[in-house]
């Protein structure tokens, strides 16, 4: 049987995905930060657990991103949601689409969306996690084990985003169930990045800001592609085994009143590699006011962003840069 020839099997990157002079990476090659925090979850005693919220809160203040290890999420849960997706993603496109539209999530091949008037080199599908059980029903039926094997996996994001959010909110001096209260894991986007035959012109994802509380990001297959600017300048995200990368997102930033900071970020692709990566959107429930935390103000610091409800914040979050995934909650959307 002939093999399907897919989008990205091509020689030169078709005009379609070459973006605008001031978007693309460039030639430059961009250095691996060997900086970012990478910090150990493992339960810990008292004194350590006090280090810990110190380093992870010292990470989203000058990155605005961390990396955790010792996690507690079992190893076969993120390599068997990494294997579905994997299948899912080889299947034709054509079926990917069909099977999308019936289901009712969301599949983006190479051609469905442009930014800045060029398409993303990338196959990505997304859909809503909240309520998982309402919204199983609209998620991929083929590979006939993805419901099972996602919903397994995004259990144990929300368990580990509960964490984590925990312990910002100490180190915020917040309520410890201040941020993880009214959190749900709403939003699931999962990206599969084609090995390209020019990097330099095209991207993986534009740059951008998430508007999550948090977002949790497993990257696959130990291939790089992630960069994040930090004063000014863009710096690669290197894959540590076993991790999983924490993004600050806006409304973190407004609740921390500034203290924590969102960073812009994108995706460069590769000429060798595909690259893999889930990405999870933790997000509060819709109808909480999204506003600096009260504790957190006062005359010497007063409110720096407006409050707003979530519907608001969709709309004001413009000042931010263009839009994610991470707004996209709630009941499953009907395909365009
Ligand atoms: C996103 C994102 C990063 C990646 O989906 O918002 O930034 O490496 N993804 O896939
Ligand atoms: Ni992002």
């Amino acid at each position: 049987m002939a093999t399907t020839r897919r989008w990205f099997n091509v020689e030169s990157v078709p005009q379609s995905h070459i973006f605008p002079l001031e978007d693309r990476p460039g030639q430059e090659p961009i250095p691996l930060c060997r900086k970012i925090p990478i910090i150990n979850l493992g339960q810990h005693p008292n004194s350590e657990r006090t280090d810990t919220i110190h380093r992870i809160i010292q990470a989203s203040q000058e990155y605005g991103l961390f990396q955790v290890i010792d996690h507690e999420v079992p190893e076969d849960v993120k390599t068997e949601a990494l294997r579905v997706l994997e299948e899912l993603f080889s299947m034709p496109s054509e079926e990917i689409s069909k099977e999308a539209k019936e289901s009712g999530w969301v599949y983006m091949g190479s051609t469905s969306f442009a930014a800045k008037g060029a398409h993303l080199w990338r196959d990505n599908i997304k859909h809503p996690c909240h309520p998982l059980e309402d919204c199983l029903q609209h998620w991929p039926q083929n590979p006939t084990r993805y419901r099972e094997v996602v919903a397994a996996y995004i259990e144990e994001i929300r368990r580990l985003s509960l964490r984590i959010l925990e312990l910002i909110s100490e180190g915020l001096g917040l309520d410890k169930g201040y941020l993880g209260g009214t959190s749900q894991v709403q939003f699931l986007t999962a990206n599969n990045y084609p090995p390209c035959p020019d990097p330099s012109v095209t991207l993986g994802v534009l740059r951008h800001f998430d508007h999550s509380l948090i977002t949790i990001l497993l990257q696959g297959n130990n291939v790089e592609g992630l960069q994040v600017l930090k004063d000014g300048k863009w710096i690669g995200v290197e894959v540590v085994p076993n991790s999983f990368v924490v993004n600050i997102g806006t409304q973190l930033e407004i609740i921390s009143n500034g203290r924590l900071k969102s960073p812009e970020h994108r995706v460069v692709t590769n000429a060798k590699q595909a690259r893999s990566t889930i990405a999870t959107f933790i997000n509060p429930s819709p109808d909480c006011i999204i506003q600096p935390a009260k504790v957190l103000v006062n005359e010497a610091n007063p409110p720096l962003y407006p409050s707003l409800s979530f519907k608001d914040f969709v709309h004001a979050s413009k000042p931010f840069g263009p839009s994610t995934d991470a707004l996209q909650i709630g009941v499953p959307s009907k395909n365009v």
